[in-house]
């Protein structure tokens, strides 16, 4: 069986793509192992999720951010957590807290980074009249949204596209994208 890397996924919402690794990291081939999963919302649907699957997880509040990543520091080291997933988590981390796992924390944002980064994304997209978005997935680096791509997937925008059906549409990529982009990591 292969080693799998301890792993952590944060998140903030309703925490679709934290079910699709859930899921897929219950693959005997899949390179990581979710022992844990820390939300900054107490009402985050994902909270339910780790119950449904028997993951520990923790609630830490994060509008004290020392505080917050302290907390995290604590228990990503009591469980010997080597990776971390970011996975709608909606909170910025400081460039101390990211340095410290270089290389070891990735995100998923929803457009074709570099397009688009930060919030409102489908608005923007929409309002910008662009023909094309997508998902991207991404090394964590201090500045928001930028560290190096490790992968994306580009979606045609319809004629009548809305917001929501827009993020349906590349939520539905995203829940692809974040789990091959893992595996292409540890290949
Ligand atoms: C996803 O679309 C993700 O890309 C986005 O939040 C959503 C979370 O959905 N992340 C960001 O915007 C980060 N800047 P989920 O909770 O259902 O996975």
């Amino acid at each position: 069986m292969v080693k799998k890397i301890r792993s952590c996924v944060f998140i903030s919402g309703k925490g679709s793509n934290l079910k699709s690794l859930i899921k897929n990291s219950r693959d005997y081939n899949f390179p990581i192992k979710i022992e844990l999963i820390i939300s900054n919302n107490i009402k985050a649907g994902g909270i339910r999720l780790a119950k449904q699957y028997s993951i520990p997880y923790k609630f830490f509040p994060s509008d004290d951010q020392k505080k917050f990543e302290r907390n995290c520091l604590i228990e990503i080291k009591k469980r010997k957590i080597k990776f971390l997933c970011l996975a709608g988590f909606m909170k910025i981390l400081s460039s101390d807290f990211i340095r410290t796992f270089r290389h070891k924390i990735i995100n998923i944002h929803p457009s074709l980074l570099p397009k688009y980064k930060g919030i409102n994304t489908h608005k923007r997209v929409l309002k910008s009249k662009e023909k094309y978005s997508g998902c991207t997935v991404h090394f964590v680096t201090p500045i928001l949204d930028s560290g190096k791509i490790i992968s994306q997937r580009k979606i045609l925008i319809g004629k009548s596209e809305t917001e929501d059906s827009l993020r349906t549409k590349i939520l539905k990529q995203e829940h692809k994208l974040y789990s091959q982009s893992i595996i292409a990591i540890f290949k």
